[in-house]
């Protein structure tokens, strides 16, 4: 899968067995293959609302499958693995647009949409692998937000009897899972809390002019201290109080969120590093808030099991780290690695469960996390002879 972040293609390698609720899934190998510049920037203006077009959508389409297709076929071979060991594909490619909320359209109804880019098809022909793809619009067909996913496979992984966990996965966009102790599927609580690492990485792009595509271990970040006058003002967008379910993307904090935090900075006078750090304040202050107004009063929070990109960035995690302590001192923080899920592997080793489920026949969507009608199977289908 690619994030909305666009770093690149992560591929993850998982010998699964089993049915729900006893299923294994063993990660045996995962690389990232980051992009061309090309195809990031193609992306990235694109998915940013850029102008664009059909001719360029459908070539990309193709583009990122091949993408794809090299990806997997590489992890393959640095890890000495025979493609034709691979059972099964799934394939969550790259979100171009999601609109997860009904609004109208062409005055002719109302409507939620999504596009990933990268098709299975094309994956299934150069790898000679049955590929599932297009995860999300089953979902939304049945009046889901197609999104979040990935709580079905935290429910599989975490569930525990005693215990209430929370995972987190910091992408470019920020989510969480919330399983009460010994929780049933209904009673999971999964939503995106704001944005992860997009804003943080927006500004960085900005400031070194495109040299540099994220601030590595938060160096620049951290040599800045927050504004408070400014994460006031952006905690003021009406995303933070919407209630649960909800998803969100680049259409709430991408290039018009990021242009305000400059326009403000550059009136006030406010050293990069400090907008960097301020980007960080409000990236953790959201996962908090979001904890204490929406999880807490369902779930008792032991243990928060943090994933994604922004689980490498260790200003996030302190800050994290110390506002858990101020409301709930005696919970957790953890990395997913030490679920023998390496923190930037978790959203693709969750896909591979997901065309699991698929291709066995099962629905695979948490109604209580995407506000469909009903539970669903997830996909496309890509067969080869
Ligand atoms: N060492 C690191 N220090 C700081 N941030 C990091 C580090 N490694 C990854 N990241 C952040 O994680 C992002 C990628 O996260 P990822 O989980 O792949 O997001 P997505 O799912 O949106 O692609 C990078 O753009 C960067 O912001
Ligand atoms: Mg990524």
């Amino acid at each position: 899968m690619s994030g909305t972040s666009a770093d690149g293609i992560d591929a993850a390698l998982v010998r699964i067995s089993g049915r729900p609720p006893v299923l294994t899934a063993r990660l045996q190998a995962f690389a990232t293959v980051p992009y061309p510049r090309t195809v990031r920037e193609a992306v990235l203006r694109i998915a940013g609302g850029g102008a664009t077009t059909a001719e360029e959508i459908s070539q990309l389409n193709v583009l990122l499958g091949e993408l794809f297709a090299d990806a997997l076929l590489q992890l393959c071979k640095r890890n000495r693995i025979s493609p034709r060991r691979v059972r099964l594909i799934g394939s969550h490619g790259q979100t171009l647009f999601h609109q997860g909320a009904p609004a109208q359209f062409l005055n002719a109804r109302r409507l939620a949409s999504t596009l990933q880019l990268g098709d299975p098809s094309v994956i299934a022909q150069r790898t000679g692998i049955a590929t599932v793809g297009d995860f999300r619009l089953a979902d939304m067909a049945a009046a889901g937000q197609g999104a979040p996913l990935v709580p079905f496979v935290d429910y599989l992984l975490y569930r525990h009897p005693r215990l209430g966990r929370v995972a987190l996965n910091i992408g470019g966009i920020a989510n969480v899972t919330a399983i009460p102790p010994a929780a049933r599927p209904e009673q999971v609580l999964a939503f995106d809390t704001g944005p992860g690492n997009m804003v943080l990485d927006a500004l960085v792009r900005h400031f070194s002019r495109g040299r540099q595509q994220f601030d590595r271990d938060a160096r620049l970040a951290s040599a800045g201290s927050p504004c408070p006058a400014l994460l006031e003002k952006l905690l003021a967008h009406p995303y933070f109080k919407q209630r649960p379910p909800k998803t969100c993307g680049r259409e709430q904090f991408g290039r018009e969120f990021t242009q305000r935090i400059l326009t403000w900075g550059r009136r006030h006078r406010v050293a990069c590093a400090d907008l960097l750090c301020t980007a960080a304040a409000l990236t953790a202050r959201t996962i908090l808030d979001a904890l204490r107004r929406y999880v807490l009063p369902r779930s008792p929070i032991h243990q928060l099991i943090v994933s994604g990109g922004g689980a490498q960035n260790p200003l996030l995690l302190e800050m994290l780290r110390a506002g858990l302590q101020r409301f709930r001192p005696a919970a957790t923080l953890q990395t997913s690695a030490q679920f023998g899920i390496p923190r930037d592997a978790k959203e693709a080793f969750s896909f591979a469960i997901l065309a699991y489920e698929t291709w066995h026949g099962r629905a695979a969507n948490l109604p209580s996390a995407t506000g469909a009608k009903r539970p669903v199977i997830l996909g496309k289908i890509c067969l080869v002879e």
